[in-house]
């Protein structure tokens, strides 16, 4: 493993977020596997970013859910919450020993701007009680919308990085701000319910003031 430049799997890199995540990695120059239940899916969602990226030989490539993770060494996950555990369970032998960055917001349909927390308090803290031990789960990326990371435009929203381990967090931070945004350690596992929560007080106010993509920005450091 190349340290400062490990292998990312994105999880559900065919969807709105995950694709987004791994076209900005792949422009960045890491070498990026889509995941996706089906892996005809995931080469062409790796297609299209390459394509994208025609002018930057962009190592980025699809894989099924599974194999995906096995190649990586930091894994990102990018699901339904409907689908967080169901995937995890499917993953978890290919997870330990990694970082698992968790993306998934705990949104309950149709109710998605009102703050639900799940049994464990966020998808984090269910994903590392899942997970176990040799697994650490960290957040990020809950707080930005979809749209912002397709775009190459100057990026306003700031990411809060919350879970397991100080070192862990900065690893991912790092992860972060490759891809244009300011990272914030939020924190351990436990801060990753309010980064969660954020999200709902985020589609409430997108849809409160006709926008599409509010984030936030921490400000007074
Ligand atoms: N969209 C946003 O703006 C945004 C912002 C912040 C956070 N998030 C969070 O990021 C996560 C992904 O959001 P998204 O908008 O990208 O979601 P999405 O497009 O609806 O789904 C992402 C991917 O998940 C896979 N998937 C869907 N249903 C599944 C199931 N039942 N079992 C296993 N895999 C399934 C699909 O990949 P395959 O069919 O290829 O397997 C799909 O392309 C969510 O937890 C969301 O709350 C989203």
């Amino acid at each position: 493993m190349e340290e400062n430049r490990p292998t990312l799997a994105v999880i559900g890199g065919t969807g709105k977020q995950g694709r987004g995540l791994a076209y900005r990695w792949a422009r960045a120059g890491y070498r990026v596997y889509v995941g996706s239940r089906e892996a005809a899916r995931a080469r062409e969602t790796a297609s299209a970013i390459r394509a994208r990226l025609a002018d930057r030989a962009a190592d980025v490539h699809g894989l099924d859910n599974l194999s995906a993770a096995r190649q990586a060494d930091v894994v990102v996950l990018s699901v339904p919450y409907a689908a967080h555990r169901a995937t995890l369970e499917a993953l978890r032998p290919a997870l330990q020993g990694k970082i698992l960055v968790d993306v998934t917001v705990p949104l309950r349909p149709p109710r998605v701007s009102r703050v639900w927390l799940p049994p464990h308090g966020s998808a984090a803290l269910e994903a590392q009680d899942l997970l176990g031990p040799d697994v650490a789960v960290v957040d990020a990326f809950q707080n930005i919308a979809a749209d912002v990371l397709w775009q190459d435009d100057p990026i306003e929203a700031d990411v809060l990085v919350a879970g397991r381990g100080k070192a862990n967090r900065h690893r991912v931070m790092a992860l972060v701000e490759a891809v244009g945004f300011r990272a914030w350690d939020a924190g351990p596992l436990e801060n990753t319910v309010a980064v969660e929560a954020l999200t709902s007080v985020l589609i409430y106010m997108n849809k409160a003031y006709h926008a599409t993509h509010l984030g936030v920005r921490v400000v007074g450091r």
